[in-house]
């Protein structure tokens, strides 16, 4: 974690709230939330107290400043209806009871209001290092954990299971992905700590991941080199270039094979990023009927769910335990694109023999 909790609370206080004499911490008008136990806060929304206070501030803040004058339900109970579709892919009814017979609003309306909220938060609460001095702590953070140097994050394609109508030939066969079923896939980066860094896209499954990280802002932004010289790790899916390193696809030789490893063991974060997100937030493992012209809200709920991730993991909020089956980890199908730069060539195997040759042998990395 990059800042001790309160400070980090501190600085997106200030950003979201402005003056700091308008924040009224801890809330003292009474919230629905407070017929919770924190024991069933967890049960039903996978998060703490203090975090859905935060999250319900945020939130309030937030639609003062849009179009939204008083709403009807309250904030509150909008908020507290939405975190338990969330965590539950589906409405608890005693949760949607709480919110009375008197509102006759449509329980998916609420979730979809607010996540268009939530959404509209990422430009607080998801964004790559951005100052000199936190983009090397990031790197130095990567390299303690796997021994690569200069990697700021974890580049994978995140698919999500949707249905999609069988009827509709054409379109059934895009959401079909590489791993058989049916779904959207975003393109996410996160850091060596799990934490979002960007996520962005909500295509149809059969995308690749080439494709999209071509056409995304942020891979157009690091290719342009305007985050610097650092690299994202990405899975054979990729093609190696400047700055998206790849595992070598055939190893030779002992350096080549502890690079690898080393590769494995911090892709492994974003895949267990992906899977934690999906257990606090079960709505992701299946995210419902999708069309061509539905994706846009689809992509909201993934925004949403990452936002959520982020605040969680600065409350340092346990996951909830796995239940059921996983589903399997993506690792990418072998890029096919042969037009490896052979300057991206060139730096890897320095890179490789720099940090993982046989001088290196010795290093106590494990
Ligand atoms: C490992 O194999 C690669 C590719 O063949 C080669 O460039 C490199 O020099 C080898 N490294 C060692 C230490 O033998």
């Amino acid at each position: 974690m990059a800042f001790a909790v309160p400070v980090w609370l501190a600085v997106q206080e200030e950003l979201l709230f402005g003056e700091p004499e308008t924040i009224n911490p801890g809330s003292a008008t009474p919230s629905c939330f407070d017929s919770f136990t924190d024991e069933e806060l967890f049960k039903v929304f996978h998060l703490s107290r203090p975090c859905i206070t935060f999250i319900s501030d945020a939130v309030r803040n937030r639609m003062k400043t849009s179009d939204f004058k008083r709403p009807a339900p309250s904030v509150d109970a909008m908020v507290m209806l939405a975190l338990n579709f969330y965590a539950q892919g589906l409405f608890t009814p005693s949760v949607a009871l709480k919110l009375g017979t008197n509102h006759r609003v449509s329980l998916t309306t609420v979730v979809s209001t607010m996540s268009g909220v939530i959404a509209g938060m990422s430009d607080v609460f998801i964004s790559f290092p951005l100052t000199a001095e936190a983009r090397a702590s990031t790197a130095s953070k990567t390299e303690e954990l796997c021994g690569i140097p200069g990697v700021l994050g974890v580049l994978a394609p995140a698919h999500f299971k949707i249905r999609a109508s069988p009827y509709d030939k054409s379109t059934f066969k895009s959401f079909i992905n590489v791993l058989g079923y049916t779904s959207v896939v975003s393109q996410l980066i996160c850091d060596s700590e799990g934490n979002i860094l960007s996520v962005e896209k909500c295509c149809v499954g059969s995308t690749h991941e080439q494709d999209m990280w071509d056409s995304s802002f942020k891979g157009r932004q690091v290719e342009d080199d305007v985050h610097g010289a650092f690299r994202f790790i990405g899975g054979k899916g990729y093609r190696l270039s400047k700055h998206v390193l790849t595992p070598v696809p055939q190893p030779a030789n002992d350096s080549e094979i502890r690079f690898n490893e080393a590769h494995a063991k911090i892709h492994d974060v974003v895949q267990t990023t992906l899977s934690s997100m999906k257990r606090r937030f079960k709505c992701l493992l299946q995210l419902g009927f999708a069309d061509d012209g539905s994706l846009n809200k689809k992509s909201n709920i993934i925004k949403t769910c990452s936002v959520l991730h982020n605040i969680a993991q600065k409350f340092s909020i346990p996951f909830p335990p796995a239940a059921g089956q996983t589903e399997p980890p993506y690792s990418g199908k072998q890029c096919s694109s042969v037009e490896v730069a052979t300057e991206a060539l060139k730096a890897r195997q320095e890179l490789i023999e720099k940090n993982f040759g046989l001088s290196k042998r010795l290093d106590p990395l494990d």
